[in-house]
């Protein structure tokens, strides 16, 4: 299980929402005018908006649907203000797609959107798997789930390759008990906790449809198809630029090949095949330079050629 923190912190832990005062104030009269662009701009839900758009390539139909649930938010923030309960929105989430598709990514940023946007206390991320939740022993699952779930409280609990709590085959694996107790806390702490459940979509198909109960409590259903060619290439391009490394002219076209034949290869990961290329590249990159023993320029040190690529096995 790992745990990321929240971004938009105060030292001492408290939230940054001004709506809580608003909540608690008297309502506006219904004649009352609210700045919709200045209750949006307080919120600084776009600077994360921003980040997502930056830092990620493509993924458009998701940026689009986040940013949707930011505009859902904020307008319901003002009705709040006014006095209008319409009860807060259900926001537990499927993240379906291959792996390195950018989900955990999306939902780091997600978490700390649904924080600035007064939604969750906390705004940090704990990603847990069925081994964080289930245990191998009668007892052991329910404090295991439960102990996830607090630190969980206030953030986003995201469960990668949820369909694993769910063994079809033993009726009596624990993995039973512990979707269980996250249905309850689903349903009667959605206040506090957003869960996101990830995973392959057959998989995670045929898991909600085994588990009907789990499927009613989603409310956003969110695709993150492969990459094409043309987006690995810029999240390479981006990578690489983030770590002060670019590619000389000559090796553009190796780095290009070198994603063609990676992608038609098995166990392809997408973007964090792209980041592993990465890695390596350096790897080669700085043995190069030592095995040749001259001077370096900043120049020499931040260029990748392509033999740094042409010595992967993707090339035999
Ligand atoms: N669209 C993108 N643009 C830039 N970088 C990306 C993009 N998508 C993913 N990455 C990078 O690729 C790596 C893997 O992404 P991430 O962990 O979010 O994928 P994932 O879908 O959660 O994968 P997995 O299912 O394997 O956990 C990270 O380093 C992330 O920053
Ligand atoms: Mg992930």
């Amino acid at each position: 299980m790992t745990e990321r923190p929240g971004f938009g912190m105060r030292q001492n832990g408290s939230p940054v929402d001004s709506s809580q005062a608003a909540a608690t104030g008297e309502p506006l009269p219904p004649g009352a005018r609210v700045d919709l662009a200045k209750e949006r701009s307080d919120s600084q839900a776009d600077s994360v908006l921003d980040a997502l758009d930056a830092e990620l390539v493509g993924l458009a139909p998701v940026k689009t649907r986040i940013r949707e649930i930011a505009a859902l938010l904020l307008v319901d923030r003002v009705r709040a203000r006014f006095g209008i309960d319409s009860g807060r929105p259900n926001l537990h989430m499927c993240f379906t797609g291959s792996p390195g598709t950018g989900k955990t990514s999306v939902a780091v940023r997600l978490a700390e959107l649904l924080h600035r946007l007064g939604y969750i206390r906390r705004g940090h991320l704990v990603s847990a798997t069925r081994d964080d939740l289930v245990g191998q022993y009668v007892g052991h699952t329910a404090p295991k789930t439960k102990e996830v779930l607090k630190r969980a409280m206030g953030g986003v609990l995201f469960i990668d390759e949820a369909y694993y709590l769910y063994r079809a085959e033993n009726e009596r694996d624990y993995g039973q008990e512990a979707i269980e107790i996250l249905l309850q806390v689903m349903e009667n702490q959605r206040d506090d906790l957003v869960v996101v459940l990830a995973g392959y979509k057959d998989r995670m198909d045929s898991f909600f449809t085994s588990n009907p109960g789990m499927s009613s409590r989603i409310a956003h259903h969110i695709d993150f198809p492969d990459y094409e060619p043309d987006e690995l290439e810029a999240i390479g391009r981006l990578m690489m630029d983030r770590e002060g490394y670019g590619l000389a002219p000559e090796t553009e076209p190796v780095f290009r090949d070198y994603l063609t034949r990676r992608r038609a290869q098995p166990r392809f990961a997408n973007a964090r095949s792209v980041r592993n290329a990465i890695e390596r590249a350096r790897l080669r990159h700085a043995n190069r330079l030592l095995a040749a023993g001259a001077e370096v320029d900043r120049e020499a040190l931040t260029t990748l050629h392509p033999e740094d690529f042409l010595n992967s096995r993707v090339f035999t």
